[in-house]
């Protein structure tokens, strides 16, 4: 049997979820240990959301991860509304509290995340295959295999970040647990180009013909949706069926301005809402997709993981500093009343 890992808070996962919590965790003297199955670079890699709510970059902001982000993101004080081509805007300045929306892709969040988790030497174990739980009541414990070599971590917690297909959640016995799910017979077929987007800001669009959605990584990189039904296979939509079908949703003045730029990447996501209550059992908590995915809606996913994060870093910090356990008592309830504010928008 390989060596023992000693920590507080055992983390399955290093996407968003897991990696803000573990900084969160040591910017309050918690010590945590990571444990994700992937290389980092496939973690880096993925292609997801791209709008950041204010919470989120003040978050950022809280944990000195946000320079790079404030010299490289877009900022957006409104957003617009095409029906059947007639486009208009939402002035946030003028309607609302926030002024401004920030674009920044969460590939560069996890580059941020990643290099802050190195400078803060937090223990992050990629390619840690079957992760296997003993125990999440009295004494917390989990297995896995590394480098060839069973290992073992003992926490006093374990927080499941390993989105909706990870293991975590089904570790709350079923008679505990209450999966809510509701699916769409559509999806977004998703598409991102190396082209300058067809607007300065984020388009919806609603059209006779379906949802479309404009959007951008950056000045150069184009995020494009379009709602469909689940192909059978992606080679059904050809990039110029989506770019005919973008313009003609779009309406004839923004399909006017879109530049169809080489396709860096494809693919659909069905769309769906679950969210699964209660989010925490004994001594494990759920944070992030683990326990709720909603539609990929204005990024929902990835701000709701960071207000997950910063309700579950704040009570270890009580618990560990005051051995009060009220917020780890009251974080499932919190969590998930704007969980299930998220799963309305979406
Ligand atoms: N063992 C170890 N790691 C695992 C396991 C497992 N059994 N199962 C999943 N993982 C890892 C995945 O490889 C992934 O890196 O857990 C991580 C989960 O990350 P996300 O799915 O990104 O979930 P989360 O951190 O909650 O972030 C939510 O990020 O990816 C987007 O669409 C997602 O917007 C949402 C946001």
């Amino acid at each position: 049997m390989g060596d023992r890992i000693k920590t507080q808070i055992a983390i399955i996962g290093a996407g968003p979820a897991g990696l803000f919590l573990s900084l969160a965790l040591k910017s309050r003297g918690i010590t945590s240990v990571v444990l994700e199955k992937h290389t980092r670079d496939h973690v880096e890699g993925r292609v997801r959301a791209g709008v950041l709510e204010r919470g989120t970059v003040a978050f950022m902001e809280e944990l000195g991860l946000a320079a790079r982000l404030h010299r490289e993101c877009l900022r957006h004080t409104g957003v617009n509304l095409a029906v059947d081509g007639e486009v208009f805007r939402i002035d946030f300045e003028r309607h609302t509290s926030a002024s401004a929306v920030t674009i920044y892709g969460q590939a560069e969040v996890m580059k941020d995340l990643f290099a802050a988790a190195s400078h803060a030497q937090i223990e992050i174990i990629f390619e840690a295959e079957d992760v296997n739980v003993e125990d999440v009541t009295f004494a917390p414990s989990l297995t896995f295999t590394s480098a060839g070599q069973r290992r073992t971590v003992d926490a006093q917690f374990i927080v499941g970040c390993d989105g909706w297909h990870g293991i975590s959640r089904n570790l709350i016995p079923p008679h505990a647990r209450n999966i809510i799910e509701r699916t769409y017979d559509f999806g977004w077929l998703g598409l991102l180009a190396q082209a300058p987007p067809c607007a300065s800001e984020i388009i919806y669009a609603n059209h006779h013909r379906g949802f479309a959605l404009a959007s951008m990584r950056s000045t150069t990189r184009s995020r494009y949706y379009v709602q469909c039904k689940q192909p059978a296979s992606l080679k059904e939509w050809s990039d110029d069926r989506i770019w005919d079908e973008l313009s003609q949703r779009l309406g004839t003045s923004l399909a006017a301005k879109l530049t169809r730029g080489p396709t860096l990447e494809k693919s659909f996501t069905p769309l769906r809402s679950a969210v699964c209550e209660p989010m925490n059992f004994g001594r494990l908590f759920l944070a992030g997709d683990a326990a709720h995915i909603l539609p990929p809606t204005g990024a929902k996913g990835l701000n709701l993981a960071v207000h997950d994060v910063k309700l579950l870093a704040q009570a270890f910090a009580d618990y560990f500093a005051t051995d009060s356990s009220t917020r780890l008592n009251t974080y499932s309830k919190r969590a998930l009343t704007r969980a299930w504010q998220a799963a309305r928008f979406s």
